[in-house]
């Protein structure tokens, strides 16, 4: 079956469920000659709410206009949105949501393939998400990085210099007046964030996963090149509607590797890494931990891109986009592995940019030595943790200090700018019940604010565990995902303030310095672990079903179940 004859609405008999199909269609002007088309469906994530996808409109012109010129019938369609400032509790608690009803509609609806346009944070990752159990063939058009903003000569980024201007303010080092200008100038652009920050670290990773065209990372947002991509983009969901691959013939463990190379290579967020594993694992692919680790030691930092380094992703883009750091990590990747258009090679030998420049550094000469993450082990964190060591202090990377715990957000929120709080530089800042149940959502609070007497002395960064997120454009030596998370018993739950905590991230340790069996008794004096619930509606379901960090935060029924 194809284009309007897929999927008849099931009335018992399906001559007549075509009959009626056709009847309403026509009410929109159809002529015979389009309904016999093969259908490209098209997401529709523009929102009020989502200032990010503020090009969507003019996105989804180009796209039809690409499936037209290839004689496809484009269809458009909404489907929930999600930006990350206007999203409560959080958006993570909401990406699930959108994954069931982007796969839902893509399932429901006639349509041979489908553009999936995103790209705040959670949106792509819940599309391919989508994609990946709907598997009808599909192709990511990302809505493309922001341009930078400038104050006082100075190049502004969404997010990082957000929170470090911010953490400048609650230092008192700039003023009310001061804060409200950058403020406006931040995010000057519509568009993602334009640094490294999730958006990017996505955009990238699905390019290297084969799920996009070559460059459709980086072309900034209100570029023409980006109009000219989403035509290309609808020309080629014309082909894929007619001789696929699905999205399971492209996003094998071959291309997921791939994606994980480059997202270690971009000192990419560590939010990547939950997104690649939920939708690695809507195909029944597992990404194990340790072999992420492993990855991280031999794949270098060759971005030069805030939060790790000093650029933002429209420089990233003329100097040569995804395809010219794909030849920088040729020995690396698994150049065979297929494409939406044809196979990574091709995505590689895309790159027309050989002038030379300082944002694609070249192996003699990397950011990092090592990737942009690692995961620590240790009796605080039996399942794993992460940390992003090239956006952190290198003086901080082996440190041993007293636990300073705050029991929930709540808690943070009311002592941490106390000045009664008995905390000095050295300690270790612990967060907990911010995890996938705990918060619930598994909010971007891992970033826990330096207290303000500390800030106001000149203190940058401390060591900072929690079971929560952090925004990918954020900085410092934060250690994230704690798993298992507070809230269903993990170890995190029983630290108790001033105990030391040691964290060595050469060694991959984060430990919890008292004995075996004490940690042992205070689980058996704690009891049974009583997870929290919610009443009613979603929120209900995302208690009963979210999984842990490790394993993508997914929902336990939307994976196969040899995950
Ligand atoms: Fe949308 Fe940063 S807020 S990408």
């Amino acid at each position: 079956m194809k284009g309007l004859q897929r999927g008849l609405t099931n009335y018992g008999d399906a001559e007549f469920s075509m009959f009626l199909r056709k009847a309403f269609i026509k009410a929109m002007g159809y002529s015979d000659d389009a309904l016999q088309r093969r259908i490209v469906g098209i997401t529709n994530t523009y929102s009020d709410y989502n200032a990010c996808h503020g090009n969507v409109p003019k996105l989804i012109e180009a796209v039809k206009r690409g499936v037209l010129l290839a004689g496809g019938l484009p269809m458009e369609f909404p489907t929930v949105s999600i930006h990350e400032s206007f999203a409560y509790p959080t958006s993570m608690f909401l990406r699930n949501l959108m994954a069931m009803d982007t796969e839902e509609m893509i399932r429901a609806q006639p349509m041979d393939s489908v553009v999936l346009i995103g790209g705040c944070d959670k949106t792509i990752p819940a599309q391919l998400m989508a994609a990946a159990s709907a598997d009808v063939p599909a192709i990511v058009l990302p809505v493309g990085p922001m341009l930078v903003g400038h104050y006082q000569g100075e190049a502004l980024g969404a997010c990082t210099d957000c929170r470090r201007l911010w953490s400048d303010f609650r230092a008192d080092r700039i003023g009310a007046a001061e804060i409200e200008v950058i403020n406006e100038r931040l995010a000057p652009t519509t568009g993602t964030c334009m640094v490294m920050g999730t958006a990017s670290t996505i955009a990238c990773a699905v390019e290297a996963l084969g799920m996009s065209l070559p460059l459709a990372a980086t072309i900034p947002a209100t570029h023409a090149d980006r109009i000219r991509c989403a035509e290309a983009s609808g020309r080629a969901a014309v082909m894929l509607a007619e001789k696929g691959p699905r999205p399971s013939e492209v996003m094998t463990a071959a291309a997921f590797r791939n994606a994980l190379v480059v997202t270690q290579s971009i000192g990419g967020s560590t939010n990547a890494l939950i997104h690649l594993t939920a939708i690695a694992g809507r195909l029944g692919i597992q990404i194990d931990l340790d072999e992420f680790d492993t990855l991280g030691r031999a794949v270098p930092v060759l971005i030069d891109l805030k939060p790790s380094g000093q650029h933002y992703m429209e420089h990233f883009h003329w100097a040569g986009g995804v395809p010219r750091l794909l030849s920088e990590l040729e020995d690396l990747l698994d150049l065979k592995a297929r494409t939406v258009v044809g196979t990574l090679a091709d995505t590689m030998n895309a790159a027309t940019e050989t002038h030379e420049q300082a944002v694609i550094r070249p192996r003699s000469n990397p950011l990092n030595q090592s990737g942009s993450m690692a995961v620590l082990r240790g009796n605080l964190a039996p399942r794993g943790a992460i940390i992003k060591q090239s956006a952190a202090s290198p003086q901080l990377m082996q440190h041993t200090g007293r636990a300073v715990v705050f029991d929930s957000l709540e808690d943070l929120a009311a002592r941490i700018d106390d000045d009664a709080l008995d905390v000095n530089a050295d300690d270790v800042l612990v967060l907990r019940n911010a995890g996938p149940k705990g918060a619930p959502g598994m909010p971007e609070a891992g970033y826990l604010p330096i207290p303000k007497k500390l800030a106001r002395s000149g203190v940058k960064d401390m060591v900072r565990i929690s079971d929560a997120r952090m925004s990918g454009t954020a900085f410092g030596t934060i250690v994230l995902h704690v798993t298992p998370e507070s809230a269903v018993g993990g170890p995190l739950a029983l630290v108790r303030n001033g105990e030391r905590i040691e964290l060595d991230v050469a060694a991959r340790r984060i430990e919890l310095l008292i004995d075996a069996d004490e940690l042992a008794r205070r689980r058996t004096r704690a009891g049974a672990v009583v997870e929290p619930t919610l009443p009613r509606g979603y929120a209900a379901l995302f208690m009963r079903s979210v999984l842990q960090a490790d394993q993508g935060c997914d929902f336990d029924f939307l994976v196969p179940p040899t995950i």
